[in-house]
C-alpha cells in the first residue's frame, strides 16, 4: 500500500508539473486521481480489505495524500487563472491614444480677450474696478443727476441708499481720472447689472469702457480708434457709421452702427431691415465730468466709448439668442 501511495504522489506530481498551468488539463488530473473513479480513490477503497492492524496507518497515508494532491491541484489552478486573466489585461501598444477632452474660453471670455487685445496694441491699458459700486461713482460723478430716468429702481439694482451694483462700465472712467493724471488711455472690461431681463436682456452682463484723455485729443481721435477697432474686429471691409446720440457724461455723443454682418448691409431679421446694427456708445467727455475729478475743462480733452460684450460677440459668431450664452449647454459651448 505506501508503495503504490507513493507511486500515485510521484506520477501525479509529474503530470501536475507536465499541465504547464493549463486550467483544462489540471481539471482532468483532478479528475484522474480524485475524482469518483479515480486512481486514489480507488486506494480508499482497499481500505476495506485492510488487517484491522494496517487499517488506520493505511487510512491516515490515503487522507495525507488526498489532501497534498488537493492543494497542489489547487496551487497550479490559482497560478494558471491568474495567468490566463492578466494575458487579458495586456494592451496593445500600438493601439492610438484617445487624447483628453481639453476645456476652453467661454465666447464671451474669448470676445472680451480679443476686444483687449486690439485696444491694447493701441496703447491702451487695461483696468478693473468693483462691481459693488458707489451711487457716485456710477451716476452722481458721471453727471447723472438724482432724478435721472436711468437710476430708475427698475433698472438699478440698489445695496443701500448710497451703493448699487454698477449699471455700466462708465465708474472706471472716473475712478482711472481721480487717480491719474493725463495723458490716460485704458479700457475697463467687467459685468454690469440691471434689472432687465428678457429676449435680448439678462441681469448680468458685459461691458467694455473706453477712455482717452489729453491735450487736443479730437472727435477725429474718437473715430478713427473705433473705426480701426470695428476693422480688426468684424474685417476691413465692414461699414461703420456714426449716429448722434445723447449720454449726461458725453458731448457731443454719438452711437457706432456697423453694417449688418448677417446680410452685409441688404437688410434682414437680424438688422430689422435697416442694414445696420448699432454696437457701441460714444461720445467726447462732457467738461462737467472734468469738473468732478478737478481736471481744467480749459486744458484737457477726450473721449470715452462703452460696449456690450455679448452684442460683439453674437454679431462676431453669428449667434441670435442672448440666452445662450448664460444656459452653459456644453453642446453650444464646445462649438468655440
Ligand atoms: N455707459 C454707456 C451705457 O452703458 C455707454 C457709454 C460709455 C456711452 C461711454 C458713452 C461713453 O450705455
Amino acid at each position: 500500500m505506501e508503495e503504490s501511495v507513493q507511486e500515485l504522489l510521484r506520477a501525479a506530481r509529474r503530470a501536475i508539473v507536465e499541465a504547464r498551468r493549463d486550467v483544462k488539463a489540471l481539471e482532468q488530473i483532478r479528475v484522474r486521481y480524485l475524482g469518483r473513479k479515480g486512481e486514489l480513490t480507488q486506494l480508499f477503497k482497499q481500505l476495506a480489505g485492510a488487517s484491522e492492524n494496517d487499517r488506520p496507518r493505511f487510512g491516515k497515508l490515503l487522507n495525507e495524500a488526498k489532501l497534498q494532491l488537493e492543494s497542489g491541484i489547487a496551487a497550479a489552478l490559482g497560478q494558471a487563472k491568474k495567468q490566463e486573466h492578466s494575458g487579458k489585461e495586456q494592451f496593445d501598444v500600438t493601439v492610438p491614444g484617445r487624447s483628453p477632452v481639453r476645456g476652453h474660453l467661454h465666447p464671451i471670455t474669448q470676445t472680451a480677450l480679443e476686444i483687449s487685445r486690439i485696444f491694447n496694441w493701441l496703447g491702451f491699458e487695461t483696468v478693473e474696478g468693483p462691481e459693488v459700486e458707489l451711487d457716485y461713482y456710477n451716476f452722481e460723478a458721471l453727471n447723472i443727476p438724482r432724478d435721472h430716468p436711468a437710476r430708475d429702481m427698475q433698472d438699478t439694482f440698489y445695496v443701500s441708499e448710497d451703493v448699487v451694483l454698477r449699471t455700466h462700465t462708465s465708474p472706471l472712467q472716473i475712478r482711472t481720472m481721480e487717480k491719474r493724471r493725463p495723458p490716460i488711455r485704458i479700457i475697463a472690461p467687467g459685468k454690469a447689472y440691471r434689472c432687465d431681463s428678457d429676449v435680448t436682456h439678462t441681469p448680468m452682463f458685459h461691458q467694455v469702457e473706453g477712455l482717452m484723455v489729453g491735450e487736443n485729443i479730437s472727435f477725429g481721435d474718437l473715430k478713427g480708434i473705433l473705426t480701426i477697432f470695428v476693422h480688426q474686429m468684424f474685417g476691413p471691409d465692414v461699414g461703420l457709421r456714426f449716429r448722434p446720440s445723447f449720454f449726461p457724461f458725453t458731448e457731443p455723443s454719438a452711437e457706432v452702427d456697423i453694417q449688418c454682418v448677417m446680410c452685409a448691409g441688404r437688410g434682414c431679421r437680424v438688422c430689422s431691415d435697416t442694414g445696420w446694427l448699432e454696437i457701441l456708445g460714444s461720445g467726447m467727455v462732457d467738461p462737467e465730468v472734468y469738473k468732478m475729478v478737478g481736471y481744467d475743462p480749459e486744458e484737457v480733452t477726450g473721449f470715452a466709448f462703452g460696449m456690450g460684450i455679448e452684442r460683439i460677440a453674437m454679431l462676431k459668431f453669428g449667434i441670435d439668442d442672448l440666452r445662450l450664452f448664460f444656459e452653459n449647454d456644453l453642446r453650444f459651448l464646445r462649438q468655440f
